[in-house]
């Protein structure tokens, strides 16, 4: 998808299609109350040419709602498509990512091969504020996010795809600001897409050493470092954890490594993103029922976002060094397999400390297993504060639903960081909490540490124990099993995978831009 951006004024747009965005300024409720849809830009000849279907109280510019009108008059634009952004009060930066994925995916399906969204310019009088820059900035991520499907393997796969998207800015905005946050925009966009593109694809087709070869390709492309091992790598490492859940299946482990090494800077934080990488989960010797079991292809997720992440970080160039681990491996039962009531040794984080030893309980909770030595390996590189993203629960689905993914950390001042991070991505995520107690609910009878604590508290105990391999080095856990997969097709998003967690993982990173310890 070529992507634009112009200052143009709205009415002198030649284009197939003109999108613009709409709110409704009614506050009253009932039955017999009308919606008051307000068009979101000062160019006169648009909101005339708008103005009969606004007043018809046949469109209430509810969030996504879209009315399509041709040869709008007084227009260059052969079609006009006005997008909702809901109730005024929901009309947010992140409403204006949605929409413009509204108007990508209104657009794909009918052949038209171009658009021209118009940021939102709220007449004075609704006391809006929708920062051009971030609008911009938003508005090309949404239309990468509108633009992905899922079909790369039907063989008659209809070519629909969008191939030029622009973003017409007011001309009075600063454009040079606006110039930046679109740029940006679009290397997110690409990278949250690539992610996706990742988790799309089958266990067959992606085990654990293509993972590595899309990451190692990825990094010879931007500039980054990147080591990926395999087998012998973590038996020289002692990775005893990680090791366990790849020795049942017939595909080797891949121990992925990307280094983003800024130059000139030469000290401040070491940032680890540490990525559950399993390409195929069938819960091992405690397998999985098969009912939707053809999902855990996405099982990888968190890897795939960490990848993205290295590649946005890779583009965007924030002054801080990043590590990238991704702990990729398939959980297959077989005569080799792990089995419950084995014990298992992880890495140590020194030669003078033995490793923790594991109790399988269930040889499903693997996630955890192969992120314990992802987040030990992460800190014996150096990192100073870690991140991992992982979809490592069923009870955190059950805790948050699909609406928040949950997030966990030893640390209030670097989860304040994150938090902050969700401003700018729009992302939804949740903090649970973690303490001894939890803790308590996984030590084992026969070693340090048992890999499942029961069913009540599933997603703190699974935190917990990523908790015993972090230690006192600040850290953050990001479970996004119920984000990673979207099982509905919505307005701005296709039906499969989201690449949750790149954008505020991306962000964050930017964060410590410039910090020293
Ligand atoms: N990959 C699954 C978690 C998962 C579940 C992801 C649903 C996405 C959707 C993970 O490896 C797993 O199997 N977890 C078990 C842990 C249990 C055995 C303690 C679970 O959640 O049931
Ligand atoms: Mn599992
Ligand atoms: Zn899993």
């Amino acid at each position: 998808m070529r992507t634009e951006l112009s200052f143009t004024s709205l009415a002198q747009i030649e284009t197939e299609l003109l999108a613009v965005t709409a709110t409704d300024t009614q506050t009253a409720k009932g039955p017999d109350v009308r919606p008051e849809p307000v068009l979101l830009t000062s160019d006169e000849k648009v909101r005339a040419a708008a103005a009969a279907v606004l007043v018809s109280g046949e469109y209430k510019a509810g969030s996504n709602e879209t009315v399509l009108l041709h040869a709008p008059a007084g227009l260059k634009a052969k079609r006009l498509l006005i997008v909702g952004l809901g109730k005024k009060g929901k009309a947010t930066v992140n409403t204006v990512r949605n929409a413009a994925g509204t108007a990508v995916r209104y657009t794909k399906p009918r052949a038209i091969r171009e658009l021209v969204f118009a940021l939102p310019e709220p007449p004075s009088e609704l006391g809006l504020t929708l920062p051009e820059a971030s609008c911009a900035r938003a508005a090309v991520e949404g239309a990468f996010i509108g633009d992905f499907d899922p079909d790369t393997y039907r063989s008659q796969r209809k070519d629909v795809s969008v191939q030029s998207f622009a973003v017409s800015a007011p001309a009075a905005s600063d454009q040079h600001t606006v110039q930046k946050a679109f740029s940006e925009g679009v290397v997110v966009g690409e990278c949250q897409n690539f992610a996706r593109s990742l988790v799309n694809e089958p266990g067959n087709k992606l085990t654990p050493t293509v993972l590595g070869q899309r990451a190692a390709q990825m990094a010879s492309e931007t500039g980054l470092k990147s080591e990926v091992y395999s087998a012998d790598k973590l038996h020289e490492l002692k990775m005893g954890a990680f090791w366990s859940v790849s020795q049942g299946s017939a595909e080797p482990p891949a121990l992925i490594v990307l280094k983003y090494e800024p130059e000139g800077v030469l000290d401040g934080p070491v940032l680890g993103l540490v990525g559950k990488g399993i390409t195929f989960d069938t819960g091992g010797i405690s397998i999985k029922p098969a009912d939707n079991m053809e999902k855990m292809k996405y099982d990888m997720a968190g890897g795939a976002a960490m990848i993205g992440a290295m590649r946005a970080i890779a583009l965007l160039k924030p002054k801080v060094r990043v590590i990238g681990i991704v702990c990729a491996a398939e959980n297959m039962p077989d005569g080799k397999a792990q089995k419950p009531g084995d014990v298992q040794t992880a890495m140590s984080i020194a030669p003078d400390k033995p490793g923790k030893t594991i109790e399988i309980i269930n040889t499903d909770a693997e996630g955890r297993l192969v992120l314990a030595d992802g987040l030990t390996y992460a800190r014996s590189l150096g990192a100073t504060h870690l991140i991992d993203a992982a979809t490592l629960t069923g009870a955190c689905v059950v805790a948050l639903g699909m609406i928040n993914a949950g997030a966990f950390s030893n640390d209030d001042a670097t989860f304040e960081k994150f938090q902050s991070a969700l401003a700018t991505s729009g992302e939804k995520f949740w903090r649970m909490p973690l303490s001894d107690e939890y803790y308590d609910m996984i030590r084992s009878d026969i070693g340090d540490i048992k890999n499942t604590g029961g069913r009540w508290g599933g997603a703190i105990t699974a935190a917990e124990f990523l908790h015993a391999f972090a230690e006192d080095t600040p850290w953050i856990h990001l479970d996004i099993a119920g984000l990673a997969w979207i099982e509905e097709n919505k307005p701005f998003i296709a039906k499969g995978p989201s690449g949750v967690a790149v954008r505020s993982v991306l962000e964050w990173v930017r964060s410590y831009e410039g910090s020293s310890l």
